[in-house]
């Protein structure tokens, strides 16, 4: 098979990836550093595009699916076979970096290159899945695996923009979001590549990170309501001050992410009304971002915070309500791939680890329906959704051949299936 005799050697061309991805970080570039693309704006709207031509340049068929999210697939030697799939994602925070995503995307559509110009077809169709909206609600690749909350106020952004407007915008349609589900038969296995965006590979000098599996997130808009009033005239015992009991509440979400374990919890964003100098705060609305590998332990944490919320309340006679806004379940990544991939580190004289990835990831979802992996890259000093977010050409090439090489492996191992013959759905 074609295949099996160019895996030996076929490499990406590093020189082409590089290209592409400081190609794709002009759109949304910030004059201050690092990028801007929040999912559903004109700039993700921008990279979405561009990056649908170079997905048909590269010989692929591209569709969007109902929930926005951009399918490029390279076609197997089997067209109704399950494919082996990659991807990530095109948005970003609202100071980011270029490689967030970004990476994992291109990496994929530079392999598809390299399938095409060595006219490479694998057992398995080959997949580039860029998912929408990732850094938010992760509605597209919740939307796949069959995760996606039937509610469409539950998307709503935070600046008040409804999801059936922003779905349209990038070819999606919510009416029919539920459309997007894929099954197990449908993709055999999903390799992700990412930039790390911790310290561990660069603090431990290792060129690539296998991940053993992804931390569970739960995210929440706490809302708390006082009462706005004169802060000259209004006594303080009188009070119902919602920035005061935000502050409270601050600190002992910081309290629960510094009990022992492995947790971390951060409250990253804040808006109280009606944010004036001679006004008590009435109201005040915050995130909670909390996370372990261990979900029946966030499940407890959260039991300790909610009883906190309701003494605060009662001390500083206010209202707090916590609001769902993501749940993302841990995921273990398959051992059978973790291997996988070490041996392809091993071929290509690559020094790994094995490390838990303390960030969500699309490939969270899709553990959810088939068989997940995950390789990282090192993050120069850890840093990442900042400007200063930085890996290194040589290490996206690195972990681009790590990405071809496991695909290629992947695609020999499940073609055994094939022997006799059949194919499996
Ligand atoms: C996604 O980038 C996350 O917040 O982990
Ligand atoms: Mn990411
Ligand atoms: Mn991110």
């Amino acid at each position: 098979m074609k295949s099996t005799f160019v895996s030996a050697r076929l490499l990406v061309n590093g020189d082409r990836l590089n290209h592409s991805i400081a190609h794709l970080a002009q759109i949304g570039k910030l004059s201050t550093g690092g990028v801007k693309r929040i999912a559903y704006s004109a700039e993700d709207i921008a990279a979405r595009t561009l990056v649908q031509t170079w997905m048909k340049e590269a010989g692929m068929a591209v569709r969007i699916d109902t929930a926005g999210n951009i399918i490029g697939k390279y076609p197997g030697k089997y067209p109704d076979a399950s494919a082996l799939a990659t991807g990530s994602h095109l948005d970003t925070v609202p100071c980011g970096g270029q490689y967030d995503g970004a990476y994992g995307v291109l990496a994929g559509i530079e392999i598809a290159r390299v399938f095409q110009e060595n006219h490479i077809f694998l057992t398995h169709p080959f997949e580039v899945i860029v998912f929408t909206d990732e850094e938010g609600s992760m509605i597209g690749s919740k939307a796949i695996s069959g995760r996606v909350i039937n509610d469409p106020n539950y998307y709503t952004r935070t600046n008040g923009t409804d999801i059936f407007s922003c779905l349209e915008k990038i070819g999606g349609n919510w009416q029919n979001i539920l459309q997007a589900r894929r099954r197990s038969k449908d993709i055999a296995a999903f390799v992700e590549l990412h930039v790390e965006q911790g310290p561990i590979l660069a603090s431990m000098n290792k060129q690539i990170g296998i991940v053993e599996g992804i931390v569970g997130q739960r995210r929440f808009n706490i809302t708390i309501q006082g009462n706005a009033n004169h802060a000259g005239t209004t006594p303080m015992y009188m009070r119902q001050d919602a920035l005061v009991a935000a502050a409270k509440v601050v600190l002992a979400i910081n309290h629960i992410g510094n009990s022992p374990g492995q947790q971390v919890a951060t409250v990253g964003k804040m808006q109280l009304l009606p944010n004036a100098a001679n006004v008590i705060p009435g109201w005040v609305e915050m995130s909670l971002d909390i996370r372990d590998l261990s979900s029946s332990h966030l499940d407890s944490l959260l039991v300790q915070l909610r009883s906190q919320l309701e003494d605060i309340a009662k001390e500083t006679n206010t209202q707090i309500r916590l609001n769902p806004a993501l749940n993302n379940e841990p995921a273990l990544a398959k051992d059978y791939i973790q291997q996988e991939i070490a041996q392809v580190c091993k071929d290509l004289q690559l020094s790994y680890t094995h490390l838990p990835s303390r960030a969500s990831h699309d490939a969270q979802e899709l553990a959810q329906i088939t068989d997940m992996g995950m390789i990282f890259v090192p993050s120069e000093l850890g840093i990442s959704h900042s400007a200063q977010e930085y890996t290194s050409p040589e290490q996206c090439i690195q972990g681009a051949n790590v990405l071809l090489r496991t695909l290629l492996k992947l695609d020999s191992l499940k073609s055994a299936y094939f022997e006799d013959g059949s194919i499996p759905n």
